[in-house]
């Protein structure tokens, strides 16, 4: 498949089938993700990955309610995802990475972080996961986080330094994919993002 075609292929997927993906996909994925770019090479991105329903279970009871799993017309599609690859950025790589001589300000003083580097480049890497796996012919979501976080990196035995993006859900596209509000807004064009030699 063309990249071209990758990301017009490409969107969230909410209703999956529970089968398990064909044996070494999700390695190839997760080394594809492996080759987006990052900050000065820092590369502090990590992955926990959770494949069948024994390890994903947990995911969906610590980040939902009973209430919300009770009454989404989603959930059920969503769930049945085989796998689901939690994202963390790890600040303090890129800390120590700017510490270096080829990195330090002249004025030996740290970087400002005026951008947070380590959500940029765990965006990217996720970003490819999702083309990669759109590439394979696989459905894919990315799904933010509201609650739960606190109960589930206890349970994972996540360390603190790491902040967590959200999950990328993966599997095969299946069953009914009820469209969320979101979807219905319409894609801003060039002319509306897009500022030509200036705003
Ligand atoms: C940072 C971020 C958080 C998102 N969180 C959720 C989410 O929690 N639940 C969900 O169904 N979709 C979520 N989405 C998916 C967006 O709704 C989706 O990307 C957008 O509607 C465009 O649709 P498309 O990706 O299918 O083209 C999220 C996307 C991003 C980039």
């Amino acid at each position: 498949m063309e990249l071209t075609e990758a990301v017009q292929r490409r969107h969230m997927t909410r209703s999956f089938s529970d089968r398990p993906l064909e044996p070494g996909v999700l390695d190839r994925l997760l080394a594809l993700a492996l080759r987006a770019p990052s900050a000065g090479h820092t590369q502090g991105r990590e992955f926990v990955v959770l494949e069948g329903s024994e390890q994903t279970a947990p995911f969906w009871e610590a980040t939902t309610d009973e209430a919300w799993r009770a009454r989404s017309r989603r959930y059920e599609g969503l769930s049945r995802a085989p796998v689901v690859v939690l994202a963390f950025a790890d600040s303090e790589a890129y800390v120590a990475r700017y510490r270096e001589p080829d990195k330090l300000p002249p004025e030996g003083s740290d970087v400002g972080w005026v951008v947070p580097f380590w959500f940029v480049d765990a965006g990217f890497a996720v970003m490819t996961l999702l083309l990669g796996a759109a590439d394979a012919g696989l459905g894919s979501a990315f799904l933010g986080n509201f609650r739960g976080e606190e109960a589930l990196r206890a349970a994972l035995g996540v360390p603190e330094r790491l902040g967590w993006l959200g999950a990328v859900l993966l599997g095969e596209a299946s069953g009914p994919d009820p469209r969320p509000v979101s979807a219905h807004r319409p894609r801003r064009t060039l002319g509306d993002s897009v500022h030509r030699g200036g705003w």
